[in-house]
């Protein structure tokens, strides 16, 4: 089986590869840079150089594979590849690849709370996508994860913390919200990809706790033997704001509508609504963070 990986040096993309390539699948990792891949060319990966926004590559990239894997995003991109270009029009364009390749199998990565109404263009235009995806012939599974634990507990947390002793909160800080770990979601990444009876599914998918951001901090604060200082941005502050930014700085303004919906819709999640035939994500936040703050 011949597994397309699209967005392979991604986080979560990286640890779907290699967890393929581990269980003896043939991968074809794709990035816009091949010269970031050389870790997973050297585990045994073909890489391909592909841009969502660049459907000839598309077409070269799907030839002859059996199943697709999407974990890319342009959250953060301006001009070309700006969101909408990559995570709605260059999503169809594989898709539509995909299609014309005689593609068996196709996983999208989404993202929990998708909705065509939501209030953060992001989250539209990956509820369009699913529904693109669903509309298609293809043989699909749509993944909706929770954040993952190496961006929002690690990355934009805790490496502060790690690092200077400083961080910043987005909101009050008090909002119970479920993290997952890319290698757990990885591991049902590749049971999708390559299993059975997965084919027109939606996977909820979750980690096994529900800390708060201050909660967080005070792991960190324990893990480092520090105390923090936090700058907490109030949501006050950002609900004015992000509507005020968009035309001028659209990226930061959809930051901080994601984080002004996420302290107003319930964050949390039940992992025991996680299907048996999936790995069970069991990462917890407090091991996680361990993990990170040792490993230096
Ligand atoms: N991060 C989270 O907390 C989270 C939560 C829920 C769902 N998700 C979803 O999970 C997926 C993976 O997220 P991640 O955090 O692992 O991503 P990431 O670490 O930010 O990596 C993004 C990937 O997207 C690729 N990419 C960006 N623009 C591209 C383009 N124009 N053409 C082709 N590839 C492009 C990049 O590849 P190159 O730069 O090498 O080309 C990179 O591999 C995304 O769909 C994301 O929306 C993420």
């Amino acid at each position: 089986m011949l597994i397309l990986v699209v967005g392979a040096t991604g986080v979560l993309g990286r640890e779907t590869t290699q967890r393929l390539l581990a269980a003896g699948e043939r991968v074809r990792a794709s990035t816009r840079a091949p010269h970031t891949a050389q870790d997973l060319a050297g585990l045994g990966a073909e890489i391909v150089q592909a841009d969502l926004i660049d459907p000839q590559t598309l077409e070269r990239a799907c030839a002859g594979v059996d199943a697709v894997f999407v974990a890319a995003h342009s959250l953060m991109g301006t001009g070309k590849y700006a969101s909408r270009a990559v995570d709605g029009v260059g999503h169809r364009a594989l898709i539509d690849a995909a299609k014309a390749a005689g593609v068996e199998r196709f996983v999208y990565t989404s993202v929990r709370g998708v909705a065509v109404d939501h209030p953060v263009d992001f989250f539209r235009t990956k509820a369009e996508i699913e529904q693109y995806l669903r509309d298609s012939e293809l043989d699909w599974t749509i993944l909706r994860p929770s954040p993952f634990m190496e961006w929002h507990v690690h990355r934009l947390l805790g490496k502060g913390i790690v690092d200077t002793g400083r961080t910043t909160v987005f909101g009050s800080g008090n909002v119970p919200t479920n993290f997952i770990a890319a290698g757990d979601l990885a591991a049902c990444a590749s049971v999708a990809l390559t299993a059975p009876r997965m084919g027109h599914r939606t996977l909820e998918l979750g980690g096994p706790d529900n800390p708060t951001r201050r909660q967080i901090v005070e792991l960190y604060e324990r893990e480092t033997g520090r105390t923090a200082k936090v700058r907490y941005v109030p949501v006050a502050l950002m609900r004015i704001a992000g509507p005020l930014l968009r035309p001028i700085n659209p990226v930061v303004s959809r930051l901080m509508g994601a984080s002004v919906w996420g302290e107003t819709v319930d964050q949390t999640f039940d992992a025991r609504t996680v299907p048996s035939d999936v790995p069970l994500p069991s990462t917890t936040v407090d091991t996680f963070v361990h993990a990170q703050v040792h490993r230096r």
